[in-house]
Order: structure tokens, then C-alpha cells, then sequence
């Protein structure tokens, strides 16, 4: 009798080791839970619900969504005489039934805004004024639309430069380069029409001191103004060779000392020549000549499949970046992902249309890669 007993905990004690208490994270909820949301970019697809596998992933794995393209202005608001909120008001429904906490992205953007914004009738451009009372209307619309509805809102999207000042787009030209009047106004609207609703602004290359520091300089001006702001977002579309981690390390502390949310927005990992090296903006390479045959083994080169080392390197850079994130989880509120699988990235389209990229961490077929187990390995490491 005694025998058995010590045999029977002999045999049992390692697993329950192994599959008690500390047993490893199954999903990216349980293991990061403690540290920060972790938030998925869903489209239309997913929130239909009709794909019942990458339903139960967004479930076990997220505890926030972001609409992929849903809440755009040229989905919201096509043409001058249509509203659309349609698609929107589905993601905004989906995210509440399932607990998720629900972003609205994005408002002001110079990209996806249909032209009509900026124009009269007869296509010539508004004047400056008529610019203030485009961006208060479009403003008061869609956020009071979505107002107890969505949790916050990415309120500008992009328009810093690298270098820190503001871009050259179809928003700051209708304003003669004021990108600081856009932004006050967008912000001060937003949160008078939305009170209970968080704002943030949200851009890429935020690693690149200069811009960081043109951002930095553009939320202390509207605290000083005390105009709100909530939460600044760094995008991720990130690469295995850049940025430099000690660039993204610099870049969320000194995010984190302006005393407002600091978060993930848009991480993905491009593992494809040219664009794992950088995030190439414009268009420079969609002409055609990249899509001559003599290019496509060099630029697509796993059309058929990736190969098990770059897997594997895909895998080491996720743990390094989510490294990052988890040492600094008391300064991080959320790390979305752009995506659930690799099939739906804009990365297969972007900067080079028609490729086959790997950026995520499901594969075309929804099942995990190497990368989710090493992104769940991440928070054991520390
Ligand atoms: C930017 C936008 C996103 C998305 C990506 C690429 O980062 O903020 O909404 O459009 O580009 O798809």
C-alpha cells in the first residue's frame, strides 16, 4: 500500500510540475495578462464570424480589436452626400460582444480621405476656413456616432515627418503647413464632442530620435494648451534587421515621461527583402518594373513556402521585441498586432504588390508559427 502511494507520487509529481500551477501560457491573454492588452487589427472577415477557428484565436489570444479599415474616412464617408457606418458599427458590436476593448481608427489621416474633403464642387481646393469646419463636422459625426461605444480613438494619424516637423499631405497643405492648428483643433473637437472616450495620436518610425522628438514637442503643446491627450501609439511595422533595439528602448521610455498611455499599435515583422531592412513609404515601388521576372526570385523569395531559418530568425526577433515590451510593461498599455495571419497582412501588398510575406504570428492556414510559441516563452525568460 505505502509502496504505491510513493510510486504513484514518484510518477506524478514532474507533471504535475509541468502542468500545474506553472505550466507554460497556452495563450497570449494568459501570458501577458498581468502586463499589457493585447490587441489584434481585425477585418471585416473575422468580425463576421463566419471563420469559426480564427474566431476562437482572436478569443483565447486578445483582449482588444482595432478595425483594420472599417472606421476609415473613405469607408465612413465615401461621397460627399453618403455615409456609411455600416461596417463600422459591425466591428464596434463584435467587439463589445466579446469583451474586447474596442478602438476607433482613424480621424484626421492623409491617406484612405476621399479628395472631396478638400475641395468644392468644382474641385477647387477649400479655403482655410472651410478646412477648420470640414475637420470639426467630420469630427462631430463619427465620434458622436461612436460615442459610448468605442473606448478610445486614434484622433491623428501620421503627420510628423522623420525629421520631426510636420509632413507635406493633403491635410497640413489645406492648412499652409499649420500642422499644430489640425491637431489642436482635432483634439480639442474630439474631446468636447466625446468626452468619455480616450485619445491618442498614432504614427510609424516613432524609433527615429527626430521624429519621436517632433512628437514629443507636439503633445507638450497641447498639454500646455490643456487640450486633451491620453495616449501616444508607435505603429511596429517593423522588420528582422531594424530598428535597432536600443532605438526602440529610447523611443517608449522617453514616450513615457510625458505622463499619458504608451502603446503598440501596428506591430508586424516583415521578413522580404527591401522592407525587412525598412518601412519604405509612397509608392516608389509599385511600378511595375519590380514585378519583371528577372526581380521576383530576388524580392519574393518564398512564394512557395518560409523556409525553416527564417522562420526560426522571425521567431528570435518576435521574443526580442516582445522582450522589450514586457520589461517595460509598467510603461506599455496595449501591443496590438496588425493582423491575425499572414495571408490577410498588408504586408503582402506593401511596398511591393503581389508577394508573399510572413509578418505575423498565424500562418495562411491559422495555425501558430514558431513565433507565437516564442512570443509566449517571452514573460518566462524574465
Ligand atoms: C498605417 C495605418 C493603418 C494601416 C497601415 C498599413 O500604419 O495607420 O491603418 O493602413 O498603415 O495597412
Amino acid at each position: 500500500m505505502r509502496k504505491s502511494v510513493i510510486l504513484f507520487v514518484c510518477l506524478c509529481a514532474p507533471s504535475m510540475l509541468l502542468f500545474g500551477q506553472n505550466s507554460s501560457p497556452r495563450t497570449l491573454k494568459e501570458a501577458y495578462g498581468g502586463a499589457f492588452k493585447v490587441g489584434c487589427a481585425v477585418n471585416s472577415g473575422i468580425v463576421s464570424g463566419r471563420n469559426a477557428k480564427a474566431l476562437s484565436i482572436l478569443q483565447d489570444n486578445f483582449n482588444a480589436i482595432s478595425p483594420e479599415n472599417d472606421l476609415k474616412p473613405e469607408v465612413i464617408h465615401p461621397a460627399r452626400d453618403r455615409w456609411n457606418f455600416g461596417p463600422g458599427d459591425r466591428y464596434v458590436q463584435f467587439g463589445k460582444e466579446h469583451g474586447m476593448f474596442v478602438l476607433g481608427h482613424t480621424l484626421i489621416w492623409h491617406n484612405q480621405t476621399p479628395s472631396f474633403f478638400f475641395t468644392h464642387d468644382d474641385g477647387t481646393p477649400n479655403s482655410r476656413d472651410e478646412m477648420r469646419e470640414v475637420l470639426r463636422s467630420y469630427i462631430e459625426t463619427v465620434i458622436k456616432h461612436y460615442d459610448g461605444k468605442v473606448d478610445a480613438w486614434d484622433v491623428v494619424n501620421e503627420i510628423v515627418g522623420d525629421d520631426g516637423n510636420y509632413r507635406s499631405t493633403v491635410w497640413t497643405n489645406a492648412f499652409d503647413g499649420d500642422g499644430d492648428e489640425i491637431v489642436r483643433l482635432a483634439f480639442k473637437y474630439a474631446s468636447e464632442y466625446s468626452p468619455g472616450t480616450e485619445l491618442y495620436y498614432n504614427d510609424f518610425n516613432m524609433w527615429r530620435p527626430a521624429k519621436r522628438d517632433g512628437v514629443i514637442r507636439m503633445i507638450r503643446m497641447l498639454q500646455k494648451e490643456g487640450i486633451r491627450i491620453d495616449g501616444v501609439g508607435i505603429q511596429a511595422h517593423w522588420g528582422l534587421n531594424y530598428p535597432k533595439n536600443e532605438y526602440i528602448e529610447a523611443c517608449i521610455d522617453s514616450f513615457a515621461t510625458l505622463g499619458i498611455k504608451v502603446m503598440v499599435t501596428e506591430l508586424d515583422v516583415d521578413v522580404l527583402p527591401i522592407s525587412r531592412e525598412g518601412q519604405v513609404i509612397g509608392r516608389s515601388l509599385n511600378d511595375p518594373l519590380y514585378q519583371l521576372e528577372e526581380f521576383e526570385e530576388y524580392l519574393d523569395p518564398y512564394k512557395n513556402g518560409l523556409p525553416p531559418e527564417v522562420d526560426r530568425q522571425l521567431a528570435e526577433r518576435y521574443s526580442e521585441i516582445m522582450g522589450i515590451f514586457y520589461r517595460k510593461r509598467d510603461k506599455i498599455d496595449r501591443v496590438t498586432f496588425w493582423g491575425m495571419d499572414d495571408g490577410m497582412s498588408w504586408k503582402n501588398g506593401s511596398p511591393i504588390p503581389n508577394r508573399t510575406n510572413y509578418p505575423l504570428l498565424w500562418n495562411r492556414g491559422l495555425d501558430p508559427k514558431t513565433a507565437f510559441k516564442s512570443v509566449l516563452d517571452v514573460p518566462s525568460l524574465y
